[in-house]
């Protein structure tokens, strides 16, 4: 696999050398390498169902023992706020535009129920067509498709595969946890 700086600069916490602890273990830019490619792919992206109602999604063979998702969001659909637990991972926009909402800070790992996040700590990107980001251990945040009009599709690539997921409600400053998710909730 290559690793390109490009890649490498866009991972918000660079634990690419954490993920590779063994020879075979997917790092960030391996996983943004193989979400770019699979975007870029028409025919794979024109395979998967679309629902005006809700979200799709179709399940891919990540490099390395990877989870990967191809993913379909309607206009004004979303994730709301959730982590990946130990997890890196990898999104690309194959088409559409999304909007990624996350946190730059990381949560402590359970005991808490609610916590006030401090005001500078939320961050904001769009992704248009063609453009992605990997992210590092623990990252959290909310993927939406904010269009009224547009589809937009997504390919996602986490390692290891998603032991769980935490979910949140957030209101202002107020992160709640609500609920941990099993692969089995999902698959
Ligand atoms: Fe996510």
């Amino acid at each position: 696999m290559s690793v390109s700086p490009a890649a490498v600069a866009s991972s918000q916490q660079n634990s690419a050398a954490d993920a590779s602890s063994s020879a075979s273990a997917p790092t960030q830019a391996d996983l943004l390498d193989f979400v770019r490619r699979a975007a870029a792919d028409a025919e794979l992206i024109a395979s998967l169902p679309l629902d005006p109602e809700g979200r799709t999604w179709v399940r891919l063979e990540g490099p390395g023992g990877s989870e990967a998702w191809l993913i379909g969001w309607p206009p004004g659909t979303g994730t709301g706020w959730h982590d990946h637990a130990e997890s890196v991972g990898a999104f690309v926009t194959a088409s559409g535009e999304l909007t990624e909402h996350s946190l730059a800070v990381r949560l402590p790992a359970g005991g808490w129920k609610t916590l006030e996040l401090a005001d500078d700590v939320d961050r904001s990107r769009r992704l248009s067509a063609g453009k992605g980001r990997a992210f590092g251990r623990h990252h959290v945040h909310e993927v939406l498709n904010e269009s009224t009009e547009r589809h937009a599709i997504s390919v996602h690539a986490y390692y290891p595969p998603l032991p769980l997921i935490r979910r949140f409600s957030r209101s202002g400053p107020v992160l709640r946890l609500e609920q941990v998710e099993q692969p089995e909730d999902w698959q």
